[in-house]
């Protein structure tokens, strides 16, 4: 099994993609640590926990920032709702799989301790893995790749260009496209096109319990707007680990925009090469629709 940390905001998206990898036979999700994104950071770290008892798995959850490095906090409750995950009536957790340690030294035991090195697959900002990577630069000998959900190389959906995850904290995904490591971008160029269109969702109502839950957090995403299709941005991530087949990429020097006054949180995926530096990511530029609705669908079929 490929171990693999997952740091996240949950958020209705990100609650699906937690799921499938859970239930997934190919990863073993060895630590789960949470940032402020879609909404606060204690509202996310307890919407993990949330899911965590409804799925009944016990994985270790370690809390993360509060906030970006710099930047003030933006969040995206009109997606996701107050909670972060509105739509289904979830029993409070307990504590107990709540680590005391916070999100950046919880990752970095678990990566020490590996003896397989480790995929971090961000899908929310990247506070907490830029963080990391500051504070303890060895951990990057035992790091495998950073498979991520963020960016785009068109349009945005934060701001003119940029993506959610990028625009809140544009300083630390500067400082992880600039780490060395090997990067997959997941970015809008795909997460767009992940649509689960209603017929799917009717499908998961009577699924079992996980696509119940989901079904009904689904009427809630976006406000309840289901009609074109619900975007299934964070699962693109784990849809990459799983079935990379499934996507079309490419090899090139991605870059931040830290400074423009239009533009901060711009992933600049320099397609045509006018940079002239190093390639520092693989960027998903394209995804077999089809085949991620059939995945998605079966992958939530087998979490039971
Ligand atoms: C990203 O922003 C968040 O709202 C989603 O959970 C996803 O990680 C999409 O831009
Ligand atoms: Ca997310």
């Amino acid at each position: 099994k490929r171990p693999i940390i997952i740091d996240t905001d949950p958020g209705i998206d990100d609650a699906v993609a937690i799921a499938i990898a859970l239930y997934s036979e190919e990863l073993d999700v060895k630590l789960i640590t949470t940032v402020a994104g879609n909404v606060g950071v204690d509202k996310v770290t307890n919407n993990a926990l949330k899911l965590l008892k409804y799925f009944k798995k016990e994985v270790p959850v370690a809390m993360g920032a509060a906030a970006p490095l710099i930047r003030t906090p933006q969040d995206a409750s009109n997606v996701h709702g107050v909670s972060g995950m509105e739509g289904f009536d979830f029993e409070e957790p307990t504590n107990d799989l709540l680590l005391e340690e916070n999100a950046v030294n919880a990752m970095y035991k678990v990566i020490k301790d590996s003896a397989t090195p480790i995929t971090l697959v961000p899908i929310g900002p990247l506070t907490n893995i830029a963080l990391l990577l500051k504070i303890y630069p060895e951990v990057k000998n035992n790091i495998q790749d950073i498979v991520l959900m963020g960016g785009s190389a068109s349009r945005g959906n934060m701001g003119v260009m940029s993506e959610f995850n990028i625009h809140v904290d544009p300083e630390a995904a500067k400082i992880v496209f600039d780490s060395g490591l090997p990067i997959v971008m997941a970015g809008l160029d795909v997460g767009w096109k992940a649509l689960v269109l209603p017929e799917d969702s009717a499908q998961l109502e009577n699924m079992n319990d996980v696509g119940k839950m989901i079904h009904s957090l689904f009427k809630r995403y976006r406000g309840g707007s289901m009609k074109t299709g619900l975007k299934m941005y964070d699962s693109c991530a784990i849809a990459y680990l799983l079935k990379p087949e499934m996507f079309e990429t490419i090899d090139t020097h991605v870059d931040i925009e830290l400074n423009g006054s239009m533009t901060a949180g711009t992933t600049i995926v320099d397609l045509k090469g006018y940079l002239g530096k190093p390639n520092n990511a693989k960027v998903c530029l394209d995804i077999d629709q089809q085949l991620f609705r059939e995945w998605l669908l079966d992958s939530l079929r087998k979490c039971n």
